[in-house]
């Protein structure tokens, strides 16, 4: 096991497995920068399925347990199964799971869940149909999501989460009706407090609608009452319903950061370890790895990253957001 500097243990690793997406959702990849002309990461550049297999058998071998792949959309990396399957061979690892967009996934889920993934999550910010075209930046109904979800569902890819981003004025008013929908079904919703990640999507703090005013909301209409986290660290708070049927969870990075458990290290679909969603960068792990470094030197390389994490940016958020600084874009790093 190795901890950094404010004692945190390294525990999860997300990778992003392309920069790619098929939506083009304005909060993260405004469709007036990621047009056709946007050039995206090349085939040469991106991690082949080998080399994310090395790193994360690496990293298992450091105390990583937990392994969630994402993009950019991970269903758009051609035969990404063949990646699960890897990584679902590694001794040690609990836990693998995905977070997708699920526009691919009724004809994946099942692929999916015998190359060994064991749940996924799927962002869905809306069931209303306007308002989810807006919010994917494409005009897709929500058809096709519903029967990814229905069918990753019916694979056994359980428990299934659903994750909506909540901006103000946008989808505030239909939380209500996405949690109905997720209780009647068994999903597990979890409303996410809007974020400043990255430089683009031109984030203001007046878009945040905050997790107590979400729990508000849908407690109106169906009562709930806070339960305790599954694990140290979880992201999400819980919240069951007193009916006793099912759960939500809200994420509240703006109003109550959760860095002191931060346990999370991501990597970049170009092979760079990056130690917080808000950071712009990180070592690479390519360049080495293609000039014949060998595990031992791959490993020093993260030891001495993670050894000297210092990271709690959401905690510092009210004294730093109004300092220009560059930040890795949430479809690069996928969240
Ligand atoms: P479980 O493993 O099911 O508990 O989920 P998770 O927390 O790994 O879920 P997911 O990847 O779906 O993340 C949900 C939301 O939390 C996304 O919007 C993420 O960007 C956000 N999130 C995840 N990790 C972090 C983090 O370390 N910092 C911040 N600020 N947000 C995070
Ligand atoms: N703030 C909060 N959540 C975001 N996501 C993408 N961009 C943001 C943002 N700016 C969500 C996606 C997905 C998850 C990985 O992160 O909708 O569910
Ligand atoms: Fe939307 Fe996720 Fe794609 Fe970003 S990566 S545009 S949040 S679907
Ligand atoms: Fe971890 Fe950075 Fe998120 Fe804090 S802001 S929880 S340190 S990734």
């Amino acid at each position: 096991m190795i901890v950094d500097k404010l004692d945190r243990p390294l525990r999860d690793l997300r990778i992003s497995v392309t920069d790619r997406c098929n939506f083009r959702c304005p909060y993260c990849m405004p469709e007036e920068i990621y047009g056709e002309r946007y050039s995206f990461l090349d085939r040469d550049s991106v991690l082949t399925f080998e080399e994310i297999a090395r790193v994360a058998r690496i990293l298992v071998s450091l105390g990583v347990t937990k392994i969630r792949l994402t993009g950019g959309e991970p269903l758009v990396r051609n035969q990404v199964d063949r990646l699960v399957s890897m990584l679902s061979e590694i001794d040690g690892l609990n836990d693998l799971a995905m977070t997708s967009n699920g526009y691919l996934l009724a004809q994946m889920a099942q692929k999916l869940k015998d190359a060994g993934l064991q749940r996924i999550t799927v962002s869905l910010d809306s069931l209303d149909e306007d308002i989810f075209k807006q919010m994917n930046g494409r005009g897709f109904g929500t058809q096709r999501v519903i029967e990814g979800i229905a069918a990753a569902h019916e694979a056994g890819l359980a428990p299934i989460k659903i994750n909506s981003v909540v901006q103000r004025g946008v989808n505030e008013h239909v939380v209500v009706d996405l949690a109905r929908f997720a209780k009647e079904r068994g999903y597990i919703v979890r409303f996410i407090e809007y974020m400043d990640v990255g430089n683009l999507n031109g984030w203001q703090p007046t878009q945040v609608v905050s997790a107590d005013e979400i729990v508000a909301l849908i407690d109106a209409e169906m009562p709930l009452k806070a339960v305790d986290g599954n694990y140290d660290g979880e992201v999400a708070s819980r919240y069951a319903y007193a009916d006793g049927e099912g759960e939500i969870g809200v994420i509240a990075s703006v109003t109550k950061p959760f860095c002191g458990g931060c346990t999370r290290l991501r990597l970049s679909p170009e092979g760079a370890i990056v130690t917080c969603l808000f950071s712009g960068a990180g070592p690479d792990l390519r360049g080495p790895m293609r000039s014949g470094a060998t595990d031992g030197e791959l490993e020093t390389i993260v030891r001495s990253t993670w050894g000297g994490r210092t990271d709690r940016y959401s905690e510092l958020r009210s004294q730093t957001a109004d300092a220009p600084r560059k930040k890795v874009e949430m479809y690069h790093i996928g969240g």
